[in-house]
């Protein structure tokens, strides 16, 4: 078993939801306790918590630690006033909005009961969410070392391990599994730009975990390729449309384009609750843009660009399905054509 801590979780009393604060990692490992909307929106928003199958079991216990404070006549007010805010925190992974959607309509199934009732199913509802992750998780980390050789070296790119998710994650779980089993494979990880997920987290899991890493910045990997450094590329994915094209942090799309060029395989790995099938292509997944001020000035000591400089800051970018080598989720790896296969196997 993994040695990874609960990046999420009820706290013991059931008043807040307890999480690691990544803004933190990985100079300090803080758990923080949250008890209000404000406080839980702000969590979602400034990336204290965050990855896609993590803020959706976040929002899963997020509508459980509301509900409680809730009166029974204005209980479904309240609650869809909960939600959506929720939902509204980052528009890219459907983790979110799918999670608290499910939490939401159970409830609503349940109109009628006792509030007590309802929450006690929400609870349970959280609970059942995070375990299927840990399990899609499990699973995919399996299917995706089955694409591995013992000696290889991978890119990695943001963070798609267990603080993004629970336990193995996706993107890192082949690697975490290889660890485990005494099979070696290297990381070379993407830093990140601009929030550093890969140089903060991703170094920190891997780095915990005994793995050979190494920090590279996002420019340096057609260099790596170029010369051989890299037998495969693993992302996690924030949402898959129905043709395969997926959206992860922004610098994926580039990274795969590289790969393609120096015929190194992209594998992108996620749990089945990050596919939309009701996005036809990643044209229609909405792109989250961030502050300018995330690429001017957040990491340094001084701000590292004119004062008043305009600045363009995505979040995410969508690599087109083309560039894919396979997908892998809990139930295996997919080879084109994707858009027959995910329907086939989720629709
Ligand atoms: O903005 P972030 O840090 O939430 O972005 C996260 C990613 O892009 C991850 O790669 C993605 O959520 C997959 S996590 C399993």
């Amino acid at each position: 078993m993994l040695n990874t801590p609960v990046n999420i979780a009820l706290s013991p009393d059931g008043s807040a939801v307890r999480i690691i604060d990544q803004t933190l990692l990985p100079g300090r490992l803080e758990y923080i306790d949250l008890r209000d909307r404000e406080s839980m929106f702000e969590a979602i928003r400034s990336l204290r918590v965050r990855g896609a199958p993590a803020i959706g079991i976040f929002a899963a216990w997020c509508v459980y630690v509301l509900a409680r404070d809730y009166g029974q006549e204005e209980f479904f007010a309240r609650l869809d006033a909960d939600c959506d805010g929720l939902i509204s925190c980052r528009p890219t992974a459907v983790n979110l909005a799918r999670q608290t959607n499910r939490m939401r309509a159970l409830a609503r199934s349940m109109a009628g009961q006792r509030v007590q009732a309802i929450l006690d199913a929400l609870a349970e509802e959280a609970r059942a969410i995070r375990e299927e992750d840990v399990a899609m998780c499990r699973a995919i980390a399996q299917a995706g070392l089955s694409l591995l050789r013992e000696g290889d070296t991978v890119l990695t790119h943001c963070n798609a391990g267990p603080l993004a998710t629970s336990e193995y994650g996706t993107g890192l779980g082949p690697l975490l599994l290889a660890a485990e089993r005494g099979i070696e494979i290297k990381a070379f990880v993407d830093e990140t730009r601009p929030l550093l997920q890969g140089a903060r987290l991703t170094a920190w899991e891997l780095m915990n975990a005994g793995i050979d890493c190494t920090l590279v910045c996002d420019n340096m990997a057609a260099l790596a390729m170029k010369q051989g450094r890299i037998q495969a590329v693993l992302a996690g994915c924030d949402r898959m449309a129905a043709n395969g094209d997926a959206a992860n942090k922004i610098g994926t799309s580039g990274a795969a384009i590289i790969a393609k060029h120096y015929g190194v395989p992209v594998y992108i790995l996620l749990p089945s609750s990050t596919i939309d099938l009701t996005c036809p292509t990643g044209a229609d997944i909405p792109i989250e843009m961030r502050d300018g001020e995330e690429i001017r000035s957040l990491w340094y000591e001084k701000p590292m660009a004119p004062e008043g400089m305009k600045c363009w800051n995505p979040a995410f970018d969508v690599t087109d399905h083309e560039l894919i080598t396979a997908i892998v989720t809990e139930k295996g790896v997919i080879y084109p054509p994707y858009d027959v296969h995910l329907k086939n196997l989720f629709g």
